[in-house]
């Protein structure tokens, strides 16, 4: 960890105890108030990630991308210092409130980053709208944060849960699959991912022979895959990802289904899980955002430049990570680091354009991004871009009042 990076231990903190700091806090400073009136040198950066349990390895590589992104630009914002400040979400989104309030209330971070469980996202999106803290979101698709509590100060730099999802109908339509069944946890994301393949899906005419949903992070599968057996689909739609994509990718293939009835997902069920799957992914198509080996030089120089810094091969969530460092250098570059100066700085985030390894982007009136939609599959243990199964993707933003 560097020296200015600090992470605040996952201990229970009442709300209540942590606005009585703040409130003193506050109160010291009005007392020092004629002596406070230059910005503090350093800018605070929450981190609030998951860095424990199924998520983990998405938290660590969203981390590690942002600051590399920042530290090729000289390691500042907008000429200040940064202080990171983590927490571990857990991917748990009864601490959620709790955990936001202790970087947003507690530590009055400047910017906060996170996190990957949409869950715990809206957990922060609440906070957020309350406190006023500008909330950049490097993972997490929950439909509402850019829907219907879509605000100023939120901004998405990943997808939209409905987003990758929606092209694979069409891909499966047009491959002859009529009748399909589906499965997910039972959690916003794995609803909203279901939801963005089954619009698609039915609009052409196909058939959700069944939906199946299991508790998010359960990953007893086997009688799920004995009744999918049983009712003989054309071919099963899933979102999966991390620890839950691994075991439920070899699952399905112990059970003898991949032959027989072939299984497809948003690319987050074969992204940066391959290694762990193995022979049992080989050959799988998905739709996502992002593929390896898309050929353009910043992908390249991404790829080479994170595996050197972490030893670890890049992935969707690590070119979140980078694009959400990014966003943070062009928007506080433009405002010189005056992060009070908070229209001005959501304009510079609202039009930026960021050269990403996933191809350009732009954000959408309800701050999401415009951006393409790859169909991948597995060869030789390696996620191939096939095709653009979708250009220049926005979500439907249902309910946003900015756009
Ligand atoms: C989510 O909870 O939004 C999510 C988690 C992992 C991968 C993709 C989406």
């Amino acid at each position: 960890m560097s020296p200015t990076t600090r992470s605040l231990m996952s201990r229970p903190v009442s709300r209540r105890a942590v606005l009585g700091g703040a409130a003193a806090a506050a109160a010291a400073s009005t007392l020092n108030a004629p002596f406070v009136l230059a910005q503090p040198a350093r800018l605070k950066v929450g981190l609030m990630l998951p860095y424990s349990g199924t998520f983990a390895a998405l938290g660590n590589n969203i981390t590690d991308a942002m600051t590399l992104a920042i530290n090729e630009k000289g390691g500042k914002l907008g000429g200040r210092e940064v202080q990171y400040v983590r927490v571990d979400d857990e991917s748990e989104p009864s601490k959620g409130a709790q955990n936001t309030n202790k970087l947003v209330v507690g530590e009055k971070v400047d910017i906060l980053v996170g996190t990957v469980h949409s869950g715990v996202a809206m957990a922060m999106v609440q906070v957020v709208r309350e406190e006023g803290t500008t909330l950049l979101i490097p993972n997490a698709g929950a439909g509402a944060a850019t829907g219907a509590l879509c605000a100023a100060n939120i901004f998405r730099t990943s997808f939209s849960n409905w987003q990758p999802s929606f092209p694979m109908a069409k891909v499966m339509y047009d491959l002859g699959h009529r009748n399909v069944v589906t499965m997910t946890w039972k959690y916003a994301a794995g609803d909203e991912a279901i939801g963005g393949f089954k619009d698609g899906f039915t609009a052409l005419g196909g058939k959700i022979v069944k939906d199946i949903a299991v508790p998010f992070p359960d990953v007893e599968f086997q009688a799920h895959l004995t009744e999918i057996a049983s009712l003989k689909p054309d071919a099963v739609f899933v979102f999966f990802a991390g620890g839950g994509a691994v075991k439920f990718v070899k699952d399905y293939d112990a059970a003898g289904l991949r032959k027989t009835i072939p299984l497809y997902g948003s690319g987050f069920l074969t992204d940066g899980v391959l290694k762990a799957q193995g022979p049992a992914a080989e050959g799988l198509l998905t739709t996502l955002h992002y593929v390896e080996d898309l050929p353009n030089p910043v992908n390249r120089k991404f790829s080479a430049d994170f595996k050197k810094a972490t030893t670890r091969d890049v992935d969707v969530y690590a070119v979140q990570g980078y694009d959400t460092g990014q966003l943070l250098v062009q928007a506080l570059d433009a405002v010189k680091g005056d992060v009070r100066a908070k229209s001005a700085l959501h304009a510079a985030m609202r039009n930026a354009k960021i050269i990403s390894p996933r191809g350009e982007w732009t954000f959408s009136k309800a701050q999401n991004p415009v951006q393409d939609i790859y169909l991948r599959k597995v060869v030789n243990g390696e996620n191939k871009y096939q095709s653009v199964a979708h250009k220049g993707l926005a979500d439907p933003a249902t309910g946003c009042k900015l756009a």
